[in-house]
């Protein structure tokens, strides 16, 4: 194994998990099944990765993110903060699913207690592409992982050589290779090999956070349930049946919930559940009290967070406290 002493380049691990960045064709379509090549494989084909850092592999996991659970996250963050505290260890980068690529690296940003630089990156194209994109974003994210300029900046999403705040990217569209966006604009970009920077995230983050995997040993259930014409109360009560501690609503435009549904709403809170109001729309705040009486039926507005990683700052809120005021500062908050 490479040593720090003989080796003045960063050590960066890497995480593999799966996805399409791992992905191999079935046939002469566009038809692939994701998470079968392994990490090695992946390596192999970036030339210049061994210029950059001293690339330690690890295959984690093999899955489709889709297949992303509670406790397969909890285990992503277990390892990447046991990395992030080794003296030998640099900045760890993740090969990711792009579907829930977005949740993992918000979850990492809130819970990974280090200002080493994470890295997530996956592709949207298969290895086994003619014009696959997993090299190159494998390349760019080994960059900026290995750069000192990209620490204590959270956890970061390179893709499409731009760099984005876990905080604020989304998958926006299921082909393109600009498929990942962030409302508030990139963090950076990846220019001539190296990150640059166009902004500063105001939010804390990673070692400044409240909340640390050292201290989680479950998350608690929190349910989802998207808006649309004509809806009904049945999944909010199937999810309080499920034992839900909240359930994000990811409401019409500012979080708005249908009048006909106010009653089942207010409800909740007396059934042990709490509401985080968030917006289906992706995009600008769900302000408190605007459209919903947050401060009579005791429920939370999710802020500009959308509604999956609404879900995860909900649960991490609820391993703090139950107080929905309390919950409302985190979410203003983060
Ligand atoms: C996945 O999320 O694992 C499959 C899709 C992708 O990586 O783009």
């Amino acid at each position: 194994m490479t040593t720090a002493a003989d080796s003045p380049r960063p050590r960066i691990a890497l995480l593999a998990t799966g996805g399409t960045i791992a992905g191999v064709g079935t046939g002469e379509g566009a038809a692939y099944r994701a998470a079968v090549a392994p990490v090695g494989e992946l390596i192999a084909v970036v030339p210049g990765l061994a210029r950059l850092a001293d690339v330690r592999a690890e295959q984690l996991m093999q899955i489709d993110s889709a297949d992303f659970t509670d406790e397969r996250l909890l285990a992503l963050a277990r390892r990447v903060a046991a990395l992030c505290a080794r003296d030998d260890v640099d900045g760890v980068v993740i090969t990711h699913g792009t579907d829930t690529l977005e949740e993992s690296a918000y979850f990492l940003h809130l819970v990974v207690p280090s200002r080493k630089p994470v890295v997530l990156t996956g592709a949207m194209r298969p290895a086994t592409a003619l014009a696959a994109d997993g090299p190159a974003n494998l390349l760019h994210a080994v960059a900026v992982a290995a750069h000192p300029s990209s620490a204590g900046r959270g956890v970061l999403v390179v893709m499409n050589e731009e760099i984005h705040s876990a905080r604020d990217v989304a998958k926006v569209h299921t082909l393109r290779l600009d498929a990942f966006a962030s409302p508030h604009g990139a963090l950076g970009g990846v220019v001539e090999g190296a990150p640059r920077w166009w902004r500063a995230l105001a939010r804390p983050h990673t070692a400044d956070s409240a909340f640390d995997i050292g201290r989680i040993d479950a998350l608690p259930l929190v349910g989802l349930v998207a808006s649309h014409g004509n809806m009904r109360r049945e999944p909010y009560d199937a999810w309080v049946a499920a034992g839900a501690r909240a359930i994000v609503h990811a409401g019409f435009g500012g979080g708005t919930v249908p009048a006909y549904l106010r009653d089942a709403f207010i409800g909740l809170r007396a059934r042990g559940v709490l509401l985080v109001r968030a917006s289906r729309v992706g995009a600008g705040p769900v302000i408190r009290n605007a459209t919903f009486d947050d401060d009579g039926c005791g429920s939370v507005a999710a802020d500009d967070q959308n509604a999956p990683r609404a879900r995860l700052l909900a649960a991490l809120a609820l391993t703090r406290t139950q107080d929905a005021g309390e919950v409302q500062a985190m979410f203003l908050s983060y």
